[in-house]
């Protein structure tokens, strides 16, 4: 142990200002540091295909005792014997990554040739043996009903705050056999070591995870600031992110982080507006956008971005995505377009506003794309002048998650705050002319806005100004 004498830490103290470098404060670590890569898998994302009715990809991490990536997986049965039918499939070997938590492999394994709609297990194996079977569902070939789970950003207060709202989503609802991020799972700055948001993010979601194929869009927070070699700062993708998701290679040419599904009647679409706005290649995703709808069949067409079109939160709309791809989604009707990026909540139908809105239902009018923004962990925006009127409906430092379910041509919208409460929500139905929304018939909790610095749950309000 070295001690430094009086005289030293007084010469220290009278040295100018200049001569000291600032110490850095060290990033926060999950109490506990609880994450590791142990002797099993953990961090087992599951991920659809393309085709989600012939395929999924599963990533995970393991220690790095375990070179080789390998499940297997087998139609499953009732009784125990899954290990009877199962086949083995092998990916490339692991990556390796080293953290604060230590070197640990990265896996990635695609299951292919499955049969549609059939229920599968899967096991992965870690250096000490095999994970638990896994079991998920393919989708089927055709429209059939479903649900999906939406999730604006998780980001902040990961394990604290988000999980709960994560798994009332699940616990509340069965039968969720999709769910969509729409950017910043993760904070990735200085708020806490990114090995830990990820694990957080993990422990977070739990096995849920695992057993229901995920369709991340990247935010803002899913890149991290880097120097180019000619001095300029630019954005690269964060290592986690790639790491985690096996996403299908569908996508605007070069943009790794766009792809699209379809699942059962509905095409999910997802952009990626980081990089249309700071790396160049709006135009080529906004062809690609173009494209994939012009192409669609699917009776439902939902686009999944983070930075919104209509922002509750700041000053100004996103004017480069609203001016790009706004008019293709008019254009081609698209149903809905899930974001983020904006820790508020903001319901929208309409550009002219809420009276304009209502106005148009009452008339019969048809209506569309709805634009909805929601928060899912803890970082809360307080919302911007046009919320109060623009949108249909809005909340204010409120964590949320929705529940889509699709039927045929009737799509229905639910909103919940995170203790379950129904909060908003719409039935959308598609006629030959378009579509018609009616708000819902169930009750609904009171609007949660900031009273002035008193936030809805009584207290401080916890949104800030943006
Ligand atoms: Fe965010």
């Amino acid at each position: 142990m070295i001690r430094l004498s009086f005289a030293a830490l007084l010469l220290a103290s009278a040295l100018p200002a200049v001569a000291q470098s600032a110490p850095q404060p060290p990033v926060p670590r999950s109490a506990g540091t609880p994450y590791a890569a142990r002797s099993l898998p953990d961090r087992i994302m599951l991920t659809p295909a393309a085709d989600p009715s012939r395929g999924v990809a599963v990533s995970f991490r393991t220690d790095i005792a375990q070179a080789a990536s390998e499940a297997q997986i087998a139609v499953a049965v009732d009784g125990p014997t899954l290990e009877r039918q199962a086949r083995t499939v092998s990916g490339q070997p692991g990556t390796r990554k080293d953290s604060a938590n230590g070197p640990a492999l990265y896996h990635q394994i695609r299951f292919t040739d499955l049969t549609p709609d059939t229920v599968y297990a899967y096991r992965l194996k870690g250096s000490a043996g095999w994970s638990e079977w896994l079991q998920f569902r393919t989708a089927a070939t055709q429209a059939k009903p479903f649900r999906f789970l939406y999730l604006g950003d998780i980001q902040n207060g990961i394990l604290t705050y988000a999980s709960r709202v994560i798994r009332q989503a699940f616990h509340a609802n069965g039968g969720i056999d999709l769910v969509l991020h729409a950017g910043d799972l993760a904070a990735q700055r200085d708020d806490l070591d990114h090995d830990d948001e990820w694990g957080e993010f993990n422990q977070a979601g739990g096995y849920n995870w695992s057993i229901v194929p995920q369709l991340p869009a990247t935010g803002n927070h899913e890149y991290v600031d880097v120097t180019l070699p000619d001095g300029r700062e630019s954005r690269a993708l964060g290592p986690y992110f790639p790491l985690q998701f096996a996403l299908p290679d569908n996508g605007a040419p070069g943009v790794q982080t766009t792809y699209f599904v379809d699942y059962q009647g509905v095409r999910f679409i997802i952009m990626d507006g980081t990089s249309a706005m700071d790396l160049g290649t709006m135009a080529a995703q906004t062809r690609w956008l173009d494209a994939t709808l012009a192409s669609s069949k699917a009776t439902w067409n939902v686009v999944l971005f983070h930075q919104p079109v209509f922002t509750c939160a700041r000053p100004d709309d996103t004017a480069e995505i609203k001016a790009a791809w706004k008019p293709i989604f008019d254009a081609r009707r698209v149903d809905l377009v899930l974001q983020g990026h904006d820790h508020c909540y903001s319901r929208l139908t309409s550009e002219a506003g809420r009276e304009a809105s209502a106005t148009a239902r009452a008339d019969g009018a048809v209506q569309g794309p709805v634009y909805v923004v929601s928060v899912t962990g803890s970082k809360m925006y307080g919302l911007n002048d046009r919320a109060r009127t623009q949108p249909d409906k809005v909340a204010e430092a409120t964590e949320l998650y929705q529940v889509v379910d699709v039927d045929g041509d009737r799509l229905t919208f639910r909103t919940f705050t995170a203790s379950g409460k129904l909060y908003d929500g719409f039935d959308m139905e598609k006629r030959a002319d378009g579509n018609h929304l009616t708000d819902t018939t169930e009750p609904t909790i009171a609007i949660r806005t900031c009273t002035g610095a008193i936030g809805p749950d009584g207290g401080p309000c916890v949104a800030r100004g943006k």
